[in-house]
């Protein structure tokens, strides 16, 4: 190594280790945003649905640059993907319903991406700049019936969302063989809509992305401290309509 490279390569591992992860981190997810701003989304049947509300709207409980990172980079990302991986194959007719219900069968391109999209998509819904608990009407009363109480369920899938290990989510889905409400969790980009081994399937009512993606900038590596702000920015009103249609069948 010539003495001008030993020099550098030094001066750039003392810089290395001055600057925090977290300044790292938030260099490389702005560097993803700029890419994918600047990358234009692959033709094909998806789309990216807007964000229903401003960057800023779930401040101080979600910050706004995670937001626009997760909806404009990530979430742009897994439609891109997604359109990429069914071009020219039979998939391409297929729904994203589809798509998940026949996620055994699917190469991992198609099974990743489409439940990115599709868990972002609801995610999205089912936050709100004046969410928070506690749930009200049919939802709130079988909250009660099935998990004893409400700070019962929300310790619950606390548990389920902390529990994770690396990245997924956590789920409050409407089991329709059983007839309740029921708590589960998926690895990656799984959901319980997928028919996938050892994920319980149901109707998802509310859902929390624990992928480091979703919280890293505000929270770093405090899972438990996202988890606990989350809960102030839950659309109950929402989740309420999506468990009486489920409840319908
Ligand atoms: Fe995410």
């Amino acid at each position: 190594m010539l003495k001008r490279d030993f020099l550098k390569n030094g001066v750039l591992a003392v810089v290395g280790a001055l600057v925090s992860p977290a300044v790292l981190a938030a260099a490389h997810e702005e560097r993803l945003l700029r890419e994918a701003r600047a990358t234009p989304i692959a033709d094909g049947p998806f789309t990216l649905p807007p964000l229903p509300y401003a960057f800023n709207a779930l401040e101080p409980h979600i910050d706004a640059k995670t937001m626009e990172i997760h909806h404009d980079a990530h979430h742009k990302t897994y439609v891109s993907k997604l359109n990429e991986a069914v071009s020219g194959k039979p998939e391409e007719k297929l729904s994203l319903a589809q798509l998940l219900a026949s996620a055994s069968k699917q190469p991992d391109a198609i099974r990743n991406n489409a439940g990115g999209h599709w868990n972002h998509s609801f995610f999205w819904q089912l936050l709100a700049q004046r969410g928070g608990g506690p749930p009200t009407g049919e939802l709130a009363a079988a909250i009660t019936k099935d998990f004893g109480s409400f700070d019962k369920f929300k310790e619950e899938f606390t548990k389920a969302a902390t529990g994770r290990f690396g990245s997924g989510w956590a789920w409050l889905i409407h089991d329709p063989k059983a007839g309740k409400l029921a708590i589960t969790s998926t690895p990656n980009q799984d959901n319980p809509l997928m028919d996938l081994p050892g994920v319980q399937r149901g109707t998802p009512i509310i859902g929390l992305d624990v992928w480091e993606h979703a919280y890293y900038l505000k929270y770093q590596n405090k899972r438990p401290d996202y988890v606990a702000a989350f809960w102030n920015v839950v659309n109950w009103s929402e989740a309420g309509k999506r468990y009486e249609a489920a409840k319908k069948g």
